[in-house]
């Protein structure tokens, strides 16, 4: 079986006979005209039944169409400016191929509840499409970038025996015996394949048992990861400005219909250019004071401190050294105040906090020895890890980049659950 067309390609065919195979997103009808909205997936196209242009059983078919049947139209290519897509199809034939029952999504208002129980369904709406199409660029963009700057893909397992982000957002499975961890990020292994290949990436899903319900947080969610031998935390956080302004750029010129559809301000989105403001830790917390916030120093910031501090810019702003001890085993120390982390947050503007955490790594091995130990982490576990800075240690940096907080932020949404196909939650595994 052969798709004859796609509604995305319908120009081609101005003035010929052409076939659509899709479904029926919608229908209204005056008496003698049928007016079918079709989407294939590609597009939508309106599909105009006249009494006397198609049989008479076909005709009174139409009246009656469930949403979502699924069917096959053909029918002459008309160009219309008024149409939707600029063009309509004048119905010669009609294949039903299979009678919806109700479907369950109609235009009205349904709960996000209902939503996402049915979200195998609510990925045929045209909100939907566009956030799935934008993410599908934004994945696309960032493996562009690598890719096109000499970096190579080392994908990094799944399953894996120690705690990279913390032990209390572990993922436990049994091994054959013996307890595995769904992985939290591939790093550690992206700082074994810096050292093999200079730079690389990793790009795969990740999982964090997190317990709390926010806008932000997803327990299965996907990351971009680059690591980068020989590198320190401002060549870090040079990659990461020209990263971000790269998926940013490509989206508002590959995906501005979809943007329009999700009504996004894309001027926010046009000043996303380097450089971006680099502030520490210290600075930010200034930044709380001043504006009469109440933070006690030494804390990680809060959602609501990362939105005040992005509401100071109009561009990502990239917070460094930050207090060690809120902070990741592997974090290389400040040389100038060793209670600080040589690491970078970026925080996106607009309220979207935090989409890209990183810094440079800690390349000695008795000070990461010492922090090993000092986290409570089984020494056994990261011997591999450890082997790093015994052969040939370089400082090195990298960072992870989530991608759903990355597409809400770019399609501007409230929720990070719209911006996955198929979102797990604390709440949610189904469908
Ligand atoms: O800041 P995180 O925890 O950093 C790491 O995992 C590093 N090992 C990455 C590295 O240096 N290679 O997570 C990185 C990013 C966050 O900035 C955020 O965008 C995303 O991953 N992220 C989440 N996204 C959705 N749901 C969650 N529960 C997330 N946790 C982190
Ligand atoms: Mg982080």
């Amino acid at each position: 079986m052969k798709n004859e067309i796609y509604i995305e390609d319908i120009g081609q065919f101005k003035d010929k006979e052409a076939t659509v195979s899709g479904w029926l997103y919608n229908r209204r009808s005056s008496g003698k005209i049928h007016f079918l909205m079709l989407r294939d997936g590609t597009g939508i196209i309106q599909a105009v039944a006249g009494k006397n242009d198609i049989n008479e059983d076909t005709f009174e078919k139409c009246k009656e169409l469930p949403q979502e049947s699924s069917l096959k139209v053909t029918g002459l290519v008309v160009e219309d400016k008024r149409a939707p897509g600029g063009y309509e199809l004048q119905v010669k034939k009609i294949e039903f191929i299979q009678m919806s029952e109700d479907y369950p999504i109609t235009p009205k208002d349904h709960g996000t509840t209902f939503l996402m129980d049915h979200r195998h369904l609510w990925l045929r709406s045209s909100k939907q499409h566009a956030i799935m199409r934008i993410r599908h660029s934004i994945i696309r963009a960032c493996r562009d970038y690598y890719d096109t700057r000499g970096y190579v893909l080392i994908d990094a397992p799944i399953f894996t025996p120690a705690a990279c982000e913390g032990t209390s957002t572990l993922f436990e499975t049994d091994y054959f015996g013996s307890k595995a961890y769904l992985t939290q990020s591939g790093q550690l292994y992206m700082e074994a394949a810096a050292m093999a290949f200079g730079k690389v990436y990793c790009f795969g899903p990740t999982f964090r048992a997190e317990k709390s319900k926010t806008r932000r947080h997803l327990t299965e969610f996907w990351m971009i990861e680059p690591e980068i031998a020989y590198c320190d935390l401002d060549g870090n956080m040079d990659i990461a400005e020209e990263f971000i302004e790269f998926i940013v750029q490509r989206v508002l010129e590959e995906r501005k219909e979809e943007l329009k559809i999700l009504e996004r301000d894309t001027s926010k989105l046009e000043k996303v250019i380097r450089p971006f403001p680099r502030i520490s830790y210290d600075e930010a917390v200034k930044m709380l004071k001043d504006g009469g916030l109440e933070f006690e120093y030494g804390n990680d910031f809060g959602s609501p401190d990362e939105t005040y501090i992005s509401d100071q810019f109009d561009r990502p702003v990239m917070v460094h050294r930050y207090p060690a001890a809120v902070k990741a085993f592997y974090m290389k120390a400040d040389q100038e105040d060793p209670t600080k982390a040589m690491c970078v947050d970026v925080l996106a503007p607009e309220g979207y906090g935090e989409v890209i955490g990183g810094g440079q790594r800690e390349d000695n091995l008795d000070i990461l020895l010492g922090k090993i130990k000092e986290h409570q982490l089984p020494m056994e576990a990261f011997d591999w890890y450890l082997d790093i800075r015994k052969y040939g240690s370089v400082p090195h940096s990298g960072f992870g980049m989530g991608i759903e907080r990355a597409v809400a932020w770019i399609c501007g949404l409230k929720h990070i659950r719209e911006t996955i196909p198929f979102p797990r939650t604390i709440s949610r595994i189904q469908p």
